[in-house]
């Protein structure tokens, strides 16, 4: 940085001069690698292919068919626009009472109708993003820390903390349980910190897990609320990917467990949720805290201000939610459709070798890639991450930005892209599991041939010619969002 820009640095807030954003990472490196060669089937198929983007589009056709046959839904048309008036003005931060109950009836469904919400209890936030940070400034005063089992959302560190102060503290979790987290790596976290002088606030969880596509199980839950309830400690839990379930075991919410718990104070008890996954819509910024915590809803509201869903949106997803037969179709469609793109992309890697981590949920799955590192060390997966990038063109994302302590396991996001780039991945990685092991053969005497060696030889067959193609023309194959200016990864830090 030169000496001018050093100046205005200093002339800047804390806040906005610390790196606590988290973008000088390989999770964002890999962005940055896709937009300047992003993948074209025809402009430019050699290009990077988008894998770390958790995106829901397999059933956005069926949100588009709604609003086709609802016109009147939306205020920027003809048969609506009577009422454009009234929401255009609309500025409450209590939002819409018909949305707060559409939003109440829609998370219920989709915890199986088993527990109910109280819209007055709806309280919204610019997407799942702002619903974290809300609910932490509610929570927790900066210095403060809040506990997170890892492998976890990498930008948590920014939503809970950046502008909060608040520490973000992952404590381990590893495949000896499939990551699941245990009461003995909570409390070890726990008293570490105290031991530290850290004052915990409170647990975070996402259920089911970014990364790891796996939901928590009835037991796990009830011993992380009795842990939270011992401690007089917060727990958040971020639900945002509920109805990406396609594969049983069901989800369960904290909600249900609370519900069926003999004593919990409830007030420690909060939901994060959002439509950005469950039903592909990111772009309309719907985040909600629920919180069964009077004084947090109150002072949540309040803050909310700051980050309010517009009333345009409100009013289109109160009509839209509403629809129980849509909702119902969409619900049990989206969820079929994650299960078959799911079943297609681990089961090609299958063929190959590749083994990933079982879930039921998601728009990913955690790939272990271990046996190819060189040496297990960041250093390892590193390497290995930048053949996937540079050479097989994949952008996934290393484990290591998960806070993963095992190195070699790689999220792979599945969910948007369509069926052909789907297909155009899976050769890529075909060519490069058997182009390594090819090499390994012919450097090795066939009797000591194994699948283990080629790891040395991680060197690909694909031409490193770039193709030309234009700078920022959308793909319709790679249906990402795309704009024709160069992007930044703060742009789209969140997924
Ligand atoms: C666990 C988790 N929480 C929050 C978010 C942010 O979601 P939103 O787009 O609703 O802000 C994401 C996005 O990837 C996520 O995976």
């Amino acid at each position: 940085m030169g000496l001018e820009s050093e100046q205005s640095r200093l002339l800047l807030s804390k806040i906005a001069t610390s790196d606590r954003h988290g973008e000088n990472s390989p999770y964002f490196d890999g962005w940055k690698a896709y937009d300047r060669d992003p993948f074209h089937p025809t402009n430019n198929p050699q290009g990077v292919i988008q894998m770390g983007l958790a995106e829901n589009q397999l059933s956005l056709d069926l949100i588009e068919d709604w609003i086709r046959k609802n016109p009147k839904a939306s205020i920027c048309t003809a048969e609506g626009v009577n009422e454009f008036k009234n929401v255009a003005i609309f500025q409450d931060y209590h939002g819409f009472p018909e949305f707060r109950k559409a939003i109440a009836k829609f998370m219920s469904k989709v915890r199986g109708g088993r527990v109910t919400f109280d819209p007055e209890r709806i309280v919204m936030g610019g997407g799942a993003t702002g619903a974290n940070e809300l609910v932490t400034f509610c929570l927790a005063d900066p210095g403060d820390a809040f506990l997170v089992p890892s492998p976890c959302y990498p930008a948590f560190g920014r939503d809970l903390g950046w502008r909060t102060g608040v520490q973000v503290l992952p404590f381990q979790c590893d495949s000896s349980n499939g990551f699941q987290v245990t009461k003995k790596a909570l409390e070890a976290a726990y008293n570490k910190a105290r031991e530290n002088n850290i004052n915990v606030k409170g647990l975070i969880i996402t259920n089911p897990s970014n990364p790891l596509g796996t939901t928590l199980d009835r037991d796990t839950l009830v011993e992380l609320v009795s842990f939270i309830n011992e401690k007089n400690i917060h727990l958040v839990c971020d639900e945002i990917y509920a109805a990406t379930v396609f594969n049983s075991p069901n989800f369960v919410s904290v909600s249900e467990i609370i519900q069926d718990m003999e004593y919990v104070n409830r007030d420690l008890i909060h939901v994060v949720y959002s439509l950005s996954k469950d039903m592909g819509l990111p772009g309309f910024r719907v985040g909600i805290v629920y919180s069964y915590n009077d004084l947090v809803v109150q002072c949540a509201r309040k803050m909310s201000s700051f980050g309010l869903v517009s009333s345009q949106t409100q009013h289109l997803l109160a009509s839209m939610l509403s629809d129980e037969e849509f909702v119902e179709n969409f619900l049990k469609e989206s969820s079929k459709r994650l299960a078959k793109r799911y079943n297609t992309f681990t089961k090609g890697l299958e063929q190959v070798g590749i083994t990933c981590l079982k879930s039921n949920a998601g728009l990913f799955f955690w790939m272990d890639l271990r046996r190819l590192l060189k040496e297990q060390t960041i250093e390892g997966e590193m390497e290995l991450w930048r053949v996937i990038i540079n050479e097989v063109k994949l952008n996934v994302s290393p484990g290591s930005s998960f806070h993963c302590s095992e190195f070699g396991w790689f999220r792979v996001c599945f969910a948007n892209m369509d069926d052909e780039t789907v297909k155009v991945a899976l050769d890529r990685i075909r060519v490069f599991v058997c182009r390594g092991k090819e090499e390994d053969e012919q450097q090795q005497p066939a009797s000591t041939v194994n699948t283990k060696r080629w790891k040395t030889n991680l060197r690909l067959s694909f031409s490193s010619r770039r193709h030309d193609h234009q700078e920022g023309v959308m793909s319709p194959h790679m249906m990402s969002p795309h704009s024709p200016m160069p992007h930044s990864p703060l742009v789209r830090a969140r997924t």
